[in-house]
């Protein structure tokens, strides 16, 4: 492998529409900061970049909603989103933003010479109009009828429903997501990058020189590129932007993808342009072929880190291209996908509102279930366990064995190492290359794993004190006690090294607590960090158990925001396609009196009625059974049912002549549309 002189770290720009939640800091900024602080440890030349993606869709869309100005949405949000990572010690260098003054230009220029140099394409589209509004709707602001699955408010970009990409092409009767209003087509001009011209060149630098990225961004890539690569429009008609630089592109800014990705480079540029002594020139991160360039992102940012900006840094000259792009899964929460737009997630904010104090908890739950190599999960129940088995019964329970009996027997002084036992050197011996084996997974990414190796101390720790039992060997062989404590002293401080990247408030505890000013990466492993005779600091709680109704008041907030978001929903139901009267008719719907109700037998989710119809005595079969507790308590009740529904066959050969018309409540309760007693069976509903 190449030897790099600096590396560059960079983590996608979070979209300042909305609180970051812990979907991007699994995905994205834990992952990277982890690195990060590896590598400072280490002593390496190391930058790490940051910042707000500010422009796009997004934004104006929440602005309009809000009754405010995108520059107000994105000002509320950076603020936000800049504090939760200082909270949670997301350690950049800097954190800056898309629409500073610096950026603006930077981008615009490199655009510029990319269009001076003729390396875009000029295309005229038709694209989707609101002559009410006079403005061009870009994918996200359309929305319409789901070819696929029906849904009426499907995106012009993905239905949210059936998960489908679509192109806004594909939807029936589109219209204006902000203002409702329907939309004709109108021509446009656009500038285009031909990515077809970078694909053979793209073949060879990811597919061949590249194999030793991550499957899934491999295999991303490679789908991209078998099915071949095209023009890419990298100009929107939109206000909210940074205006295309060139004559006759009036009301056309930058696509935010092709303005946001530059944002590394123009928030670098601020860090080094103002403090180029501890820094150095920007060029130096970006164009020098010393530097290794890393990008941390989520699994649906890979395309444009792997194959546009990278087409774009070539089509430019002159600067270096990443050496990896570790890409994580999704996270998923209480098993369903996070959303901003439907509210399902845990803010940073609020989060460290209501469990003040618990960044680290946070970060190593988040670590544990990294979605690594998968999709993954977080689930209120496993961040308590996370906390309560690992955290503080392992971990913190050992480190306040060790500092208490320190305090206890030697007021607090590391005493001296008498003569190893033969199970003191195997206790030694098992954590003596804990530094070798955590590098061989740092350097690979494998965060989860290495985090586990660092709790693996913890657990030695454990286990060796427990085992050798010195508040009972005191009593008998008080020197022995020393060695006992000694060891454990030593283990204490790899500790506070071996999580510095992963928790590094708690090291930062732990080491006040052990009076160690900075953790040295090569002492881990090492059994003389703390010398004989140095006095240790006051032993303080690493972390505390999490009680079941703290958990319970997550849960209940969560459950709560799935009722709201049903209750609106329901509120909100679409109106299905038009039917005629025609249509109507073919269904016959009467008065029937419900004769017998009951449950059938091996088959639990189904009611079985016997009707009386106004004619005869038919048996209808509803798949409501869940719903009603005591079916018996719906005889005599008047109710509406198709009448001329096609007999359907259960398995246990009952058939259900007719269907019964049953409204389902917003909070999932059901209930017959019964009617009101005395009119006579049979009678005819139209
Ligand atoms: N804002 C984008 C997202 O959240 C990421 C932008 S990354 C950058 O998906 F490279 F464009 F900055
Ligand atoms: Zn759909």
């Amino acid at each position: 492998m190449k030897k790099f002189k600096r590396t560059l770290i960079t983590s996608a720009l979070p979209y300042a529409n909305g609180p970051v939640h812990i979907g991007h800091m699994a995905g994205v900024y834990i992952p990277a900061d982890i690195y990060a602080r590896y590598l400072r440890l280490k002593g390496e030349d190391v930058l790490f970049v940051g910042g707000s993606d500010e422009h796009g869709v997004p934004v104006t869309i929440r602005a309009r909603k809000e009754g405010c100005t995108p520059q107000d949405v994105v000002d509320r949000y950076h603020t936000i989103i800049k504090k939760s990572f200082e909270d949670f010690g997301i350690s950049f260098d800097v954190y800056s933003r898309t629409t500073s003054a610096i950026h603006h230009k930077f981008a615009a220029d490199f655009f510029r010479k990319l269009y001076d140099d003729g390396k875009f394409i000029q295309m005229e589209s038709e694209q989707y109009y609101d002559e009410q509004e006079g403005e061009f709707l870009t994918d996200r602001n359309i929305r319409g009828t789901c070819p696929y699955c029906g849904n009426t408010e499907s995106y012009g970009d993905q239905c949210e429903k059936c998960g489908r990409d679509l192109s806004p092409e594909e939807l029936i009767n589109p219209y204006n997501a902000a203002t409702g209003n329907p939309l004709v087509k109108k021509a446009t001009k656009h500038w285009y990058l031909p990515l077809d011209e970078y694909q053979s060149w793209l073949e060879k630098w990811i597919l061949e020189e590249h194999k030793e990225w991550r499957a899934n961004v491999y295999g991303q890539c490679k789908s991209w590129l078998d099915s071949g690569l095209h023009p890419r429009a990298v100009t929107r008609d939109l206000k909210w932007g940074i205006p295309v630089p060139v004559e006759g592109a009036e009301g056309k800014v930058l696509y935010v993808w092709f303005d946001a990705p530059i944002g590394y480079i123009s928030n670098t540029k601020e860090l080094c342009d103002a403090q180029p002594e501890k820094y150095g020139q920007w060029q130096q991160w970006w164009q020098d072929e010393d530097t290794r360039m890393l990008h941390f992102i989520g699994k649906d940012n890979i395309v444009f880190h792997c194959i546009v900006f990278p087409s774009m840094l070539k089509a430019h000259g002159g600067y270096i291209l990443p050496d990896n792009v570790p890409s994580n899964e999704f996270l998923n929460l209480e098993g369903d996908k996070i959303s901003t737009s439907q509210n399902w997630a845990v803010w940073l904010n609020e989060y460290l509102e209501e469990l003040p104090g618990k960044q680290d908890v946070l970060r190593y739950v988040l670590t544990a279930n990294a979605p690594e190599t998968k999709d993954n999960d977080f689930t209120w129940k496993d961040y308590q366990a996370r906390n309560n088995n690992e955290l503080v019964a392992v971990y913190g329970n050992f480190v306040n064995r060790a500092m208490q009996l320190t305090k206890k027997y030697y007021d607090g002084i590391v005493p001296k190492c008498g003569e190893l036992t033969e199970y003191d050197r195997q206790t030694i011996a098992e954590f003596r290359d804990v530094k070798e084996r955590m590098e061989a997974l740092l350097d690979q990414f494998k965060f989860r794993d290495a985090q586990k190796e660092a709790m693996n101390l913890a657990r030695i720790g454990n286990k060796y004190i427990a085992d050798s039992e010195p508040w009972k060997v005191i009593k008998t062989d008080p020197e022995r006690v020393k060695t006992i404590i000694f060891i454990s002293l030593q283990l204490t401080a790899n500790l506070s090294i071996a999580f510095e990247p992963f928790l590094p408030m708690s090291s930062a505890r732990l080491r006040e607590m052990i009076n160690i000013p900075s953790a040295i990466w090569t002492e881990l492993g090492s059994m003389d960090i703390l010398p004989e005779g140095k006095q240790l600091g006051e032993p303080v709680l690493l972390f505390e158990k999490i009680e079941d109704s703290v958990i319970q008041a997550q849960i209940d907030k969560l459950e709560a925001t799935k009722k709201a978001r049903e209750m609106a929903k329901a509120k909100a139901a679409p109106v299905k396609p038009l039917c005629t009267f025609d249509d109507f008719e073919k269904l016959d719907i009467r008065v029937g009196t419900v004769l017998e109700c009951e449950k059938v037998p091996k088959m639990n989710k189904l009611l079985r009625f016997l009707i009386d119809d106004g004619l005869e005595k038919r048996t209808i079969v509803s798949g409501i059974a869940k719903y009603y507790a005591d079916p018996s308590a719906l005889i005599g009740k008047q109710v509406l049912f198709i009448a001329n529904f096609a007999p359907k066959e259960f398995k246990n050969g009952l058939v259900s002549n007719g269907m019964i018309l049953s409204a389902v409540d917003a909070d999932e309760s059901l209930v017959l549309t019964t009617v009101e007693r005395g009119v006579k069976p049979g009678s005819q509903v139209g």
